[in-house]
């Protein structure tokens, strides 16, 4: 049952949605559309296109909003001035949800500095910590292989998507998250062989985790042209999930919904057609 959004920017409030098309994006939307929130749903392929590399798209799709859920590109090379200028040209919205990522958590600097110009006086801003998306892990590798050089047994505390949509949607839509960041997590760490062990019984193919020695998966990736500041800082990602970084479990999700995140053996139920990639990790 739809239910109206708080009182705080009531029912008069326009939300912006960048990333849109995306996997937290298009929940977010259906989100606030089931609240009665009217939404501007936007991303390059959106029928409304917004590029953070195209200023002159930012401003039709920023008029009349008052509040705004901001996607940024994974790219590590993404300026993050470009969220403080889109928030100087978007000067009616007063309520900002970021998704961020639990590396700015550890001042990884692709994410720590999108951080930055959203902590902005006057602005009504919360920042979303996820760790590893559980849809990074849905189906098992084609190979049988995922090889990855995170140690002899990784873990991670994987995130539903959906979880992140509904505390971005509560965030948007009620009073008193203003200032606040919340680090998400899912219920419990798994392994990574675990995490495969579940993909495979879903997907019906067996998938392993391989401890690959980090000069071969250098030299892997190198092959494929990905850049020098993409592998540093899948690097820095790797380091931290060996510390057991990613494993830790945050309680946003409970603290903004109030209940239990979402686990990832029932994710399958869920998702049938998620977006479906084993290749990343976390940030
Ligand atoms: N994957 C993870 O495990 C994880 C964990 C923590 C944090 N994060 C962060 O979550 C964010 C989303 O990551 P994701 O990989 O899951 O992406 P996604 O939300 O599935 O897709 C990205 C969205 O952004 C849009 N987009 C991409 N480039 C754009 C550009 N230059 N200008 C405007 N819109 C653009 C895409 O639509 P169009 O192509 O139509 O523009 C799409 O809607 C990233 O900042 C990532 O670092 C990811």
């Amino acid at each position: 049952m739809a239910c109206g959004p708080g009182r705080g920017l009531a029912g008069a409030m326009t939300v912006l949605v960048l990333g849109a098309t995306g996997r937290t994006g298009r929940l977010v939307v259906a989100g606030l559309k089931a609240r009665g929130v009217r939404v501007r749903a936007v991303s390059r392929s959106a029928p409304l296109p917004f590029d953070w590399d195209d200023p002159g798209t930012w401003g039709p799709v920023a008029d009349g909003v008052t509040a705004a859920y901001l996607v940024t590109p994974e790219d590590p090379g993404f300026r993050a001035g470009r969220v403080g200028s889109f928030l100087d040209r978007a000067d009616g919205i007063r309520r900002i949800v970021l998704l961020s990522g639990l590396s700015a958590g550890y001042g990884s600097v692709p994410m720590a500095s999108r951080e930055v110009p959203v902590r902005r006086p006057g602005l009504d801003w919360t920042i979303l910590r996820p760790g590893a998306f559980q849809q990074n892990f849905v189906t098992p590798p084609e190979s049988g292989e995922l090889r990855l050089p995170l140690g002899p047994r990784p873990r991670t505390a994987p995130i539903d998507v959906a979880d992140i949509a509904d505390v971005a949607v509560r965030v948007l839509t009620t009073d008193g998250h203003a200032g606040r960041t919340y680090d998400l997590s899912g219920p419990r760490a798994l392994s990574y062989a675990e995490l495969l062990e579940i993909a495979s019984r879903r997907g019906g193919r067996p998938a392993v985790y391989v401890d690959e020695p980090v000069e071969a998966w250098l030299a892997r990736m190198t092959a494929r042209g990905v850049s020098e500041q993409a592998l540093n800082w899948s690097l820095e990602t790797f380091e931290a999930i060996r510390r057991g970084v990613y494993a830790r479990l945050h309680d946003g999700v409970h603290q903004v919904l109030g209940r239990r995140p979402r686990d990832f053996a029932d994710l399958g139920a869920r998702h049938q057609g998620a977006t479906v990639r084993c290749r990343r990790t976390a940030r």
